[in-house]
């Protein structure tokens, strides 16, 4: 059997993009076969390197079609797309070239504290202003608007009001590493 194929999407410093290098290393089923960047200052890409991930650095303007960016997936027979901290709307045509296909977390609970602008520490401080009792981890398909496709799966922990804006960063981080990878190994699974 052939193992399914993702490729990996990231635009900073990549510590989800790393576990799943780490965690799909020697699995059978499933391999991560690329990274693809926006942003080549990313600290996404010296992960990609020491794990000997290929990888692929296209500005904002290759994201408007996505064209050339389908055009190389396909060429790698990618079957599933992982965001991991990808900063750029995914274009209607890749979305349409990967239908349910394409994951994202989100750091809180959709659809709480989602949307355009809505990314890393903005959504951290918005949880903290809102005094919520709670955040956690969204892990949801993918579609054509920000954060608003089918939800896969929540993980929740408590919020103190004494958290500091790090605090909650830091407790929501380590949801995200701890059930990003086994949550997608299970969907994909589901479809060998
Ligand atoms: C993660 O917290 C992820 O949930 C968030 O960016 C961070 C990337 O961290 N994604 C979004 O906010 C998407 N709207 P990492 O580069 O260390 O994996």
């Amino acid at each position: 059997m052939t193992k399914k194929r993702i490729s990996i999407f990231a635009s900073g410093g990549g510590s989800n993009a790393e576990r799943f290098f780490e965690f799909f290393q020697n699995d059978q089923d499933i391999e991560i076969v690329s990274l693809f960047t926006n942003n080549k200052s990313a600290g996404v890409i010296e992960r990609a390197k020491r794990f000997n991930i290929p990888y692929h650095i296209y500005n904002r303007n290759y994201w408007q079609n996505g064209e050339v960016i389908i055009d190389l997936l396909k060429s790698q027979k990618v079957d599933y797309i992982v965001l991991a901290g990808f900063m750029l709307l995914i274009p209607d045509e890749l979305v349409s070239a990967y239908p349910d296909k394409i994951f994202n977390i989100h750091p809180a609970l959709l659809p709480k504290f989602g949307g355009k602008g809505m990314y890393g520490m903005n959504v951290h401080k918005a949880v903290k202003e809102a005094r919520e009792a709670t955040s956690g981890i969204t892990i949801h398909y993918v579609n054509e608007h920000y954060d608003e496709g089918q939800i896969i799966s929540q993980v929740s922990c408590p919020i103190e009001l004494s958290d500091t804006v790090e605090e909650i960063a830091k407790k929501v981080l380590a949801l995200e590493h701890k059930n990003y990878p086994k949550v997608i190994a299970e969907v994909v699974r589901k479809s060998i």
